[in-house]
C-alpha cells in the first residue's frame, strides 16, 4: 500500500483489519519501525480525533510528527491553477505540496467539501494535488468525499462487537443545524458493503447518497422499519448530494431515541463524533450501555497505526 485515500487503495481489507487488531493488542511492538521518519499532517479544517489519534499512532511507531493548519500557522494556499495570486493566499498548493514532500516521509491531508460545487468537491482537487505533487505517500485525514481512517476504525469496532457473522448495520440520517459533507456516510457505506454486512441506509427523501458508494445497500425512507432487527445503528447527518449541499429536512423525529433503539436487536449505537447531543441522538442513547462511541473513537489509534505501519513496511 502506497497512498491511503480510499478503500480502493487497500489491496487486502481483511489483512489491514487484522493488522489494526494486532496494533490494538500490542501497540508497542513496532516502536522502532518509523524511527528517523516523519509524518506531516496538513489540516485545512478542525479536528480532535483524527489529529490526536494519528499523531499518537505515529509516535507509537517511533515517528516524528509535524502538524500545520494553512492560513493559521502556515501560509494560506491557493488551489486554483492559472490565477493571478493577488489575493489572500501567499503560496500555491503546487509548491507547498512539493516542499512538504521533501521534509516528511508520509503526508496526511484533511480537506473537507466546500458544499458549493459538487463536481469540484467530488474531484478531490486538494487531496489529488498533494498526491500528484508531494512525491511521498499521502493518507486522507478526511477529504471531500471520504474518511477512510474513520471507516477502518468503524469496521474494527463492528468486528469486535458483532454477535453474528453478518450483522444488520443501519446507517441512519439524523437532524443537524448545519449542512455537513457526505464523506463519512459515503465511506462508511463503501466499507460496510465491502465487509459483506447487511447494510440498510435510512434517510428522509432527497438525501440519497452517490450510488457509487451505496450500491448493494438497502435504502429506505422508513426509519422504524430500518431499525427492526438491527445489530448496529450508525447515526450521521449529511447534506443533500443531489440538491448539492442543501439542508432539506430538520425533522427532529429522525433523532435517535431509546424508543427507536428498542426496535433493534439490542443494537450498539455508533457515531464518528463530534456529536451534537439531543440533535443527532438523545442523552439517553449516548449515555446508555449500548453506546460504543468512545470505544469507536479509541479504535482510531490502532486503525491509523495499521495504515502507517503498512505504508512504512512498504517503503
Ligand atoms: N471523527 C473525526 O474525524 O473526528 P475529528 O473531526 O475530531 O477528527
Amino acid at each position: 500500500m502506497n497512498h491511503f485515500t480510499a478503500l480502493a487503495d487497500v489491496p487486502d481489507l481483511a489483512l489491514l483489519l487484522e493488522r489494526a487488531a494486532e496494533c490494538k493488542r500490542t501497540p508497542n511492538a513496532w516502536s522502532s519501525l518509523g524511527r528517523g521518519r516523519t509524518l506531516g499532517m496538513v489540516f485545512f479544517n478542525p479536528s480532535l480525533r483524527t489529529r490526536v489519534s494519528t499523531h499518537r499512532a505515529a509516535t507509537l511507531l517511533g515517528m516524528d510528527v509535524v502538524s500545520m493548519s494553512p492560513g493559521s500557522d502556515t501560509w494560506l494556499l491557493e488551489t486554483r491553477d492559472g490565477v493571478v495570486m493577488d489575493g489572500a493566499a501567499a503560496e500555491h498548493i503546487r509548491e507547498a505540496a512539493a516542499v512538504l514532500g521533501r521534509y516528511v516521509d508520509i503526508l496526511g491531508i484533511r480537506s473537507f467539501a466546500q458544499l458549493t460545487n459538487r463536481d469540484e468537491d467530488y474531484a478531490e482537487t486538494i487531496l489529488e494535488r498533494f498526491v500528484a505533487c508531494a512525491g511521498v505517500p499521502v493518507i486522507s485525514l478526511e477529504s471531500a468525499t471520504r474518511h477512510p481512517l474513520q471507516s477502518l476504525a468503524d469496521m474494527l469496532t463492528i468486528e469486535h462487537f458483532k454477535r453474528t457473522s453478518r450483522p444488520r448495520v443501519v446507517l441512519s440520517w439524523a437532524p443537524h443545524p448545519k449542512a455537513l459533507p457526505q464523506a463519512v456516510p459515503n465511506s462508511f457505506a463503501e466499507w460496510a458493503i465491502a465487509m459483506g454486512y447487511e447494510l440498510v441506509i435510512t434517510h428522509p427523501p432527497g438525501y440519497e447518497l452517490d450510488e457509487r458508494f451505496t450500491a448493494g445497500a438497502t435504502i429506505t425512507h422508513d426509519q422504524d422499519a430500518a431499525f427492526d432487527g438491527a445489530d448496529f445503528v450508525y447515526a450521521k447527518n449529511w447534506s443533500s448530494y443531489h440538491d448539492y449541499g442543501k439542508i432539506l429536512c430538520q425533522d427532529m423525529r429522525w433523532q435517535i431515541t431509546p424508543e427507536k433503539m428498542a426496535r433493534t436487536r439490542n443494537a450498539y449505537f455508533m457515531h464518528c463524533l463530534p456529536i451534537r447531543r439531543n440533535m443527532i441522538a438523545s442523552d439517553a442513547v449516548l449515555d446508555s450501555p449500548s453506546s460504543i462511541i468512545i470505544e469507536q473513537a479509541a479504535n482510531r489509534v490502532p486503525a491509523a497505526q495499521a495504515v502507517l505501519r503498512t505504508i512504512l513496511e512498504a517503503q
